[in-house]
């Protein structure tokens, strides 16, 4: 196993090409499953997450490619059931049932389970696949859901912390080749989502909506092959934004979409940051002292959940008291305590944690517990003086594409090395 030794106290300085976003991705590739023809996706990034989405679509009988940071995909004939085990490990590839649903009316896949980050049941993936006229079983730790035909439905898809991204996906995934329209009430907003939809209308589906609380799907009896160039990851453009603000740098996230990250620029100014539109990116640098900001995690337009660890990185370092409310997942504040040993002042008061930021912090051996976690030990590493170790740094290579790579480049002292 890997980690990563940081030397923390060095500005970020340069610019920086952001990759293919993994939460589009991955959906998208699930989505290749509708047609029997194939399908190329440019604009991948290499992720641990995307090759074992590859390994998942490969057992369901598709041909799958990597050819750079292009895949193409080709699944003339595929089976309706996933591997029990390599479904479980990635909670994401819970994405491939609306499709298989689909296509094949029919779909088994093991039930995801929980993560450190929280419960995250699937009841409403499984509500939007009954209001379809799906028959859905939960036995053996495997959910199916089969229907001798689809037919749309209007549905409400809300749940206890707002929308669902995965739900909305695999929802309309399912719904294009439903007979007849559907209706989700409550749809997830995220660019993701219209990324998705907009492969599907690609691949010759009809939905209108997409982006909205509303989204209209009016089935189709099949889908084509498409080909589809997947938008930038805002959430790995926001994390190299606050690292370049953590160190007093000033980096250019090249290719970063303004217009999918109002949230996070609008706080990162409210906190003493300037971010510029320049080219095709941003330019993002300090603009004086840093300043607290409160922040609470909400469905897209919302600050993404996806976001608040690294912010929360930021905010030790800023001077002042900033509150940072988590909405979205029961336990997303594993990085607290690892950010504790960096010497980070951090109270856990229900769903907020409480930053009485400003004292420097000072490298330690850390221990990442997920993906957005470890970004935000690296981003504190990268401000502590001395050195910070960031052991199981598997979770961030399933998010972040080369980021020891990027971050060299922008200047960081930062080596991968064996883990000790
Ligand atoms: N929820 C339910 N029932 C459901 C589905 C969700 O109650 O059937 C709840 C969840 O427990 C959570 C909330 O709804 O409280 C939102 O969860 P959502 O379904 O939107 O999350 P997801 O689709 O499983 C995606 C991303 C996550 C990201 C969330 C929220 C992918 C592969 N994953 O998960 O990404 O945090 O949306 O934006 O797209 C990450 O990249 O680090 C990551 C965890």
């Amino acid at each position: 196993m890997d980690s990563l030794l940081i030397k923390g106290g060095v500005p970020l300085h340069g610019e920086v090409a952001i990759s293919g976003a993994k939460n589009a991705v991955l959906p998208i590739m699930a989505a290749t499953l509708l047609t029997a023809e194939p399908c190329s996706i440019r604009g991948v990034p290499n992720l641990s997450d995307v090759r074992f989405m590859g390994q998942i679509l490969t057992w369901l009988g598709a041909q799958v490619r990597f050819d750079g940071d292009t895949i193409r995909v080709h699944a003339k004939k595929i089976k309706g059931a996933g591997d029990y085990d390599l479904i479980r490990k990635m909670r994401g590839s819970i994405c491939i049932m609306g499709p298989l649903l689909g296509r094949l009316k029919t779909a088994t896949v093991s039930l995801p389970g929980g993560c450190v980050i929280g419960a995250r049941p699937i009841n409403l993936h499984l509500k939007g696949f009954q209001a379809l006229g799906a028959k859905v079983v939960i036995e053996s730790g495997y959910a199916r859901a089969s229907a001798k035909r689809l037919v749309g439905s209007a549905m409400f898809l809300g749940g206890r912390a707002g929308s669902t991204v995965l739900g909305t996906a695999n929802v309309m995934m399912a719904a294009a080749l439903a007979e007849g329209v559907t209706l989700i009430e409550s749809a997830a907003c995220e660019p993701e989502v219209v990324d998705l939809a907009n492969f599907l209308n690609a691949m010759g589906a009809r939905i209108t909506g997409a982006g909205s609380p509303t989204v209209t799907i009016t089935g189709v009896k099949a889908l084509h092959g498409a080909d589809h160039e997947v938008i930038p990851d805002r959430i790995e453009a926001a994390t190299y934004a606050i690292a370049a603000a953590v160190t007093n740098g000033e980096v250019t996230l090249r290719g970063a979409r303004a217009e999918h990250m109002h949230a996070v620029l609008d706080k990162l100014t409210s906190s003493g940051v300037k971010v510029e539109r320049r080219g095709t990116g941003l330019t993002v640098r300090r603009n004086g002292r840093l300043k607290p900001v409160d922040i609470t995690t909400l469905p897209y337009s919302g600050f993404p959940t996806d976001a608040q660890a690294q912010m929360m990185a930021l905010m030790t370092l800023t001077p002042g008291i900033s509150i940072i409310t988590e909405r979205i997942f029961e336990s997303r504040f594993m990085h607290v305590s690892e950010l504790a040993r960096l010497g980070a002042d951090i109270e856990i008061e229900g769903p907020s944690a409480i930053v009485k930021g400003g004292k420097p912090l000072s490298g330690a051996p850390v221990m990442a517990s997920d993906l957005r976690a470890s970004a935000a030990l690296i981003i504190a590493g990268l401000a502590a003086r001395g050195t910070t170790r960031v052991n199981r740094v598997y979770h961030i290579d399933r998010g972040y594409e080369n980021i020891d790579g990027k971050l060299r480049r922008l200047g960081a002292r930062i080596e991968r090395v064996e883990e000790t």
